[in-house]
């Protein structure tokens, strides 16, 4: 297949990008740089083009392309909450753009990368498709504004769907050269790293209150090339089956902050400067997700599970970083 990859020089883009070529596709990288990585694309061809310009967006589709995959997003839960119609323009107004585009080239598939924030406060332990939609921030409201879309679409054009929603996205390929940067840093595992590296401030936790096993926020990480594969496999499915899809991805085991730190100290053999700190705005006590479905229906079945095994892999790209 010909893949369009929008925000193919971001952190799940780029590695989106590496399994999708090593599964023999050919793809496109289309990305504005706004928050992407030069280096990061490394397959493919490239197109320099914006969501926000519609104009910009016919030399995606000259080579006719079979399914896109759309990472293109602002995705810093803080800032939505300071810049909401700077998330609403860009993630919603942006994905219109590129539907639009995508009807105007007869393109009919579409993975669309979701998130956990759609959720807000969760009512379960095991957040699963069916937990109630209640975001609490503008980024997950944007998002789940685009499944929305998306459902209707598959109603009205025909257009077939994948929303993946990541639960927290960690891990690297740096035998690849490619890892999660951003500026500004705020995901945990890279900050713990970059603390152990002396390349970034002493890490802060933030908050020690919360009802968990230390009183330190739970998330359910899971490494991006599996999540990549997930993306894979939801091609797969939308050749056979038409109609919008979701599924929730992460691997249903949570880990505090403190032991995510605990876990950097042991995989770095380097003792990690931190301060406790004040919660942070608008994070819940703890997130995790039940992906029976993804394992039923897609088949996923994630091959980094341990936690020392992702922040490894994040750790061996830390310590070369690219970019
Ligand atoms: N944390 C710290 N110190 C830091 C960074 C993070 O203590 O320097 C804590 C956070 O407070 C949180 C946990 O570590 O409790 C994980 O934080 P991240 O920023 O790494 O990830 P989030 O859980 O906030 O974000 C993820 C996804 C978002 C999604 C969000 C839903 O990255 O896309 O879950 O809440 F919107």
């Amino acid at each position: 297949m010909h893949i369009l990859v929008c925000g193919g020089a971001g952190y799940v883009g780029a590695h989106a990008a590496l399994a999708a070529t090593r599964a023999g596709h050919d793809i496109t990288v289309l990305d504005n740089f706004s928050t992407g990585h030069r280096p990061a694309v490394r397959w493919g061809r490239l197109v320099e083009a914006d969501i926000l310009k519609p104009e910009t967006l016919d030399a995606a589709f000259e080579r006719p392309v079979d399914a896109v995959m759309h990472f293109c997003a602002r995705s810093l839960v803080g800032e939505s909450v300071q810049e909401p119609y700077a998330y609403y323009e860009n993630n919603v107004m942006g994905t219109l753009n590129l539907l639009q585009a995508m009807r105007q080239h007869d393109v009919g598939k579409l993975v669309f990368s979701s998130t956990a924030a759609i959720f807000g406060n969760p009512v379960s332990a095991l957040i699963d498709e069916d937990h109630p939609k209640a975001p609490i921030n503008p980024y997950g409201a944007s998002k789940l504004m685009v499944e929305r879309i998306l459902a209707d679409a598959a109603s009205a054009y025909g257009l077939r769907s994948t929303c993946l929603r990541y639960f927290n996205a960690a891990g690297a390929a740096p035998e690849e050269g490619i890892g999660e940067s951003h500026q500004p840093e705020t995901h945990l595992i890279p900050n713990v790293l970059r603390a152990a590296l002396g390349t970034g401030p002493e890490l802060r936790i933030f908050g020690d209150d919360y009802d968990t096993v230390d009183g330190t926020c739970v998330r359910d990480y899971v490494h991006v090339l599996d999540l990549a594969d997930a993306h894979l496999r939801a091609l797969g499915l939308m050749s056979d089956v038409d109609g919008a899809h979701a599924f929730n991805l992460g691997n249903g085991q949570g880990f505090s902050v403190r032991q995510v730190l605990e876990a950097g100290r042991q995989v770095s053999g380097r003792e990690i400067p931190h301060v406790q700190a004040a919660r942070r705005d608008g994070d819940p006590a703890v997130l995790v997700a039940s992906s029976s479905k993804a394992r039923s229906v897609l088949g996923w079945n994630p091959v980094h599970t341990q936690l020392e095994s992702i922040i490894d892999s994040a750790w061996r790209w830390h310590q070369a970083q690219a970019y």
